[in-house]
């Protein structure tokens, strides 16, 4: 499709979507109408266009051609040697690739190095609670958001989910790496490198039967709304829940970590006006697009077994009832029946009686004698997990996928 004729689309989808038209004829549109205000964004304003009908204008045809061209395989070598945030682009790339790289590695002019260093400070003390939210809240959340699990199903990736949950670990560590995005960090590649993937994917799952089918009318995965869903179930969720859990955060902690997670919303090549300014602007954009959207799906479910069995692999299915004690604990059980977590009769009581203890303690807030023995056990594994979530990640190369999951 020509970009006159894509914005044209663009345009008229938001406007009937704003009608309710879409909303009652598509069954991709679970969720309610879009009536987040642009003015809570980081741009302060905007068209208000409904973000499900935007997807990546710059990114999206550039892979497409580098795919339809048979250059994956050559981008992918250049691509390899591309670490640091500060290194000129690899020699070697396709130029239409490299053109719109250079620009895409470019911060926004709102980024704030303060900013960005609290957050760093921030993930260096409170790493073990972000790990394993990331990991046991997040990670298994997005097997119930049916769009992302479905995405990820049919994608190349979803036949090797051990090799996929090492690079999406890849980018939670780089995103509360102290040096994320300094010049010698690697979050900015990390981005970069991912908004390729899914601009390929967006080009790839069409051609997919699987996908086609259960995609619920929706004729090109992952659009804006889509990524501020996934984005929700990270920045938004791991927030909330260290609120829950009485995690003490400054005011400059939590808005270095806003401001991380805007920042690498941009830098995926979400538009300034779908990105939230604010906490409260993000947690009424997530009760208005993550919330309605969470449900079961049998790819979903597969995908829970698959991450679980593997964090069962650590130490042959010793903690795997603990590990779905924490999970629900953390989750909830609403979401932890969606996604077909086991009651655990005996772990979830004492999780949720030691965790509020283990947490007041870890923060200096009660003392040592009033942890009960079973709060360590907990602990560890936790500890365990989260040391094995952020090593899976080191050393990964994220690269441009060229087929689906074959069928
Ligand atoms: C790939 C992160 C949103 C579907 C990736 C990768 C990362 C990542 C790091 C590269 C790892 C890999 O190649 O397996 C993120 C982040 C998101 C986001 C941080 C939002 C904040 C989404 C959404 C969808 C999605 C909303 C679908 C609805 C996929 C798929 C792949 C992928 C299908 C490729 C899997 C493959 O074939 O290898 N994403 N993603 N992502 N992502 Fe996302």
């Amino acid at each position: 499709m020509d970009d006159l004729s894509r914005r044209r689309m663009l345009i008229a989808g938001g406007a009937l979507g704003a009608l309710g038209t879409l909303g009652a004829a598509s069954p991709a549109r679970a969720r309610s109408l879009w009536t987040w205000a642009p003015s809570g964004s980081v741009a302060g304003k905007g068209a208000g266009v409904d973000p499900d009908w935007v997807w990546d204008e710059e990114a999206d045809p550039v892979l497409a051609a580098v795919i339809e061209r048979g250059d994956v395989a050559k981008a992918n070598a250049a691509l390899r040697t591309w670490t640091r945030n500060d290194q000129p682009l690899p020699a070697g790339l396709p130029a239409d690739l490299r053109d719109f790289m250079e620009k895409a590695r470019r911060l926004p002019s709102w980024a704030d190095r303060d900013k960005l260093a609290a957050a760093a400070r921030f993930t260096t003390k409170k790493g073990i609670y972000t790990g394993a939210l990331y990991g046991l809240g997040s990670g298994l959340m997005s097997t119930a958001i049916p769009r992302e699990a479905r995405a990820v199903y049919y994608s190349k990736g979803g036949a090797d989910m051990k090799d996929r949950i090492a690079k999406t670990a890849q980018l939670g560590y780089d995103v509360g790496d102290l040096d994320a995005y300094q010049p010698q960090g690697g979050m900015i590649v990390t981005a970069v490198k991912t908004r390729l993937v899914h601009a390929a994917v967006r080009h790839l799952l069409p051609q997919s039967p699987g996908w086609s089918r259960t995609s619920g009318g929706q004729t090109i995965p992952i659009s804006q709304a889509d990524i501020m869903v996934t984005w929700h179930s990270l920045a938004t969720f791991v927030m909330s829940k260290l609120k829950d859990w009485r995690v003490p955060v400054t005011t400059a902690e939590s808005d270095g970590y806003l401001h991380v997670w805007q920042v690498t919303a941009h830098m995926l090549g979400v538009l300034d006006e779908y990105i939230p300014a604010t906490w409260d602007a993000a947690n009424a954009q997530s009760r208005q697009v993550l919330d309605p959207i969470l449900a079961s799906t049998p790819e979903g479910n597969e995908l829970t077994d698959v991450l679980l069995d593997i964090v069962a692999d650590l130490d042959a299915g010793l903690t795997r009832p603990l590990i779905n004690g924490f999970a629900r604990y953390t989750l909830g059980d609403r979401t932890g029946d969606l996604i077909g977590l086991d009651r655990e009769p005996f772990w979830q009581p004492l999780i949720s009686a030691a965790w509020p203890l283990l947490v007041a303690f870890r923060e200096g807030l009660i003392p040592l004698p009033l942890i009960p023995q079973a709060a360590w056990t907990v602990e560890e594994a936790l500890r365990k997990f989260v040391l094995l979530f952020l090593s899976e990640g080191r050393g990964i190369h994220l690269e441009i996928p060229d087929a689906n999951r074959p069928s």
